[in-house]
């Protein structure tokens, strides 16, 4: 039989966990279907004793995708245990993932336990948790700081009540490469039952080592591991799935032909959907899927691989989906080319999308000479939406200059009425805000905006992503427009319309 790597996404519990990143159940539903195209084997979908709403949305996962392990992150508390049983309840195949810290620090200072009193919880909890599912995943958290004998007894304590996988978590991302690839060899020596499960990795990148300390984890014997999408997670993030899976498939050399199930080709499309719905912007020189990851600005490379791509690429950049800026579209595009070319990037949409995104891809090709594949993915981004709009964008006229006060009026459409507002502001975007804020009668604080161009030119989209906190909630949204003032009001009303779905 072939070795196999279990892929195990945490996007949805772990990367949502990452400051800012709120998602509502619409959208970790899109989410969990994106990570099930990509071929994820387990996708942790939540913490459903966390709150009714994520409970909800782990079931919703469960009942929807059949292709992947749906599992739920449990403390070693039995209503706890409860909550993820019920939330996996309509999987296929479910799992329950119990985590109990091992380490002196939060041993003694979080938990307020003495070792005994650890090790019966973690043999009670499995005990419990395998009553109602045949796959328990165990979690000694801060394993990386714990006793190393004593991490040895738990384990092999909760494989004999029957977990089927024990996770190594670095919670606090301390450790490094050799120690933690000692660390898996070490509990290969000095659990006796340990071929009884399977050993995970769990490595979060607070001093940059998330994906280095997996990949030697891997190369110690683990065979399942822990990531997110972009790398998104508590605070610096988790290890980044896209790039230990294209280490592992580049380097077969090194990883001896692991057999990996993702589908490359879906990643691109992934780090686009999960950067636009968290609003957590991927920097250009992030590994794999950056902006910049795929070009070569200097003559000398750029000459290098017209002669012969492999000079300066070691991944071709569509095996990760990454399509580039070629020029695909023009204004004298019919739909079906459009229909063909996003289906090309992995959209699938409904006639009743397709018709909603010709008109913004012909409204485009009016200002814009060239429709790079960007500017199309922008668009159905910001076109098809996962929640019904309270709030929708009629019309805008800003009145700005440097002689000139910035004098905004903006007209959005509510159940079928044309409401309209007014206001000056410390800029053009500020005042269409402010003029929103009016009509909306809502009390929004602006706590983040940033503006980027999707693609290359001075007639490129502007794409802005913000952060709002409205009612109590904190989202991010964003916008796209040739026209970086529309940009902007579109990511507001966004945002306004994701504050009423929570
Ligand atoms: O980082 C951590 O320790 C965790 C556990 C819950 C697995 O996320
Ligand atoms: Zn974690």
């Amino acid at each position: 039989m072939m070795d196999k790597l279990i892929i195990f996404d945490t996007t949805l519990r772990d990367g949502e966990q990452a400051p800012g990143a709120s998602l509502n159940p619409a959208e970790k539903l899109e989410i969990a279907h994106v990570l099930q195209e990509l071929g994820v084997d387990v996708i942790e979908a939540g913490f459903p004793i966390s709150s009714p709403g994520d409970l909800e949305s782990v079931k919703q996962i469960a009942k929807a995708i059949k292709g992947s392990i749906i599992c739920g992150l449990a403390r070693a508390i039995k209503t706890d245990i409860d909550a993820v049983a019920e939330g996996i309840k309509p999987a296929k195949r479910g799992r329950i993932h119990v985590f109990l810290a091992t380490s002196k620090i939060h041993m003694q200072y979080k938990l307020k336990k003495a070792e005994d009193e650890i090790m019966r919880l973690a043999i009670e909890s499995v005990r419990y948790a395998r009553k109602f599912c045949p796959d328990v995943e165990f979690s000694p958290e801060d394993a990386t700081r714990s006793d190393r004998d004593f991490l040895y007894r738990v384990l092999e304590a909760v494989i004999k009540e029957g977990a089927t996988t024990v996770n190594i978590p670095d919670t606090v991302g301390y450790t490094q490469p050799e120690e933690y690839g000692s660390l898996i060899h070490g509990i290969k020596n000095n659990v006796p039952n340990i071929s009884k499960a399977i050993i995970s990795t769990h490595c979060h990148n607070d001093l940059g080592m998330g994906v280095a300390n997996s990949l030697e984890a891997i190369k110690a014997g683990a065979r399942q591991v822990e990531c997110t999408i972009n790398g998104i997670g508590e605070r610096a993030g988790n290890a980044s799935m896209e790039e230990i899976v294209m280490n592992v498939k580049t380097r077969k050399d090194i990883f001896g032909g692991l057999e990996v199930n993702i589908t490359t080709q879906q990643i691109y499309k992934a780090s686009r959907l999960v950067s636009k719905l968290t609003g957590f912007v991927v920097a250009p020189n992030k590994a794999i899927v950056g902006g910049n990851a795929f070009r070569h600005e200097s003559g000398i490379h750029q000459d290098g691989v017209l002669k012969e791509r492999s000079t300066y690429e070691i991944i071709k950049p569509e095996d990760v989906g990454f399509t580039g800026t070629g020029i695909v579209l023009g204004k004298h595009s019919g739909r079906h080319a459009l229909a063909e070319r996003l289906k090309d990037l992995g959209f699938s949409l409904t006639q009743e999308e397709l018709v909603k995104v010709n008109e913004r891809f012909k409204i485009l090709a009016d200002k814009k000479k060239t429709i790079f594949d960007d500017d199309l993915i922008s668009i159905v981004e910001d076109e098809i939406k996962l929640i019904k709009p309270v709030w929708k964008l009629e019309s805008f006229q800003v009145n700005s200059g440097t002689k000139v006060a910035p004098q905004a009026e903006v007209c959005l459409k509510y159940k079928n009425k044309i409401l309209c507002g007014k206001s000056s502001g410390d800029g053009p975007v500020d005042a269409c805000f402010k003029a929103i804020d009016k009509i909306t009668t809502t009390k929004c604080e602006l706590q983040d905006y940033r503006i980027e161009a999707v693609t290359q030119g001075k007639d490129a989209l502007g794409e802005v992503s913000l952060k709002l906190k409205a009612k109590g909630k904190v989202v991010t949204s964003r916008g796209s427009s040739t026209d970086i003032i529309e940009s902007s009001v579109r990511a507001y009303i966004n945002a306004l319309n994701k504050i009423e779905s929570l």
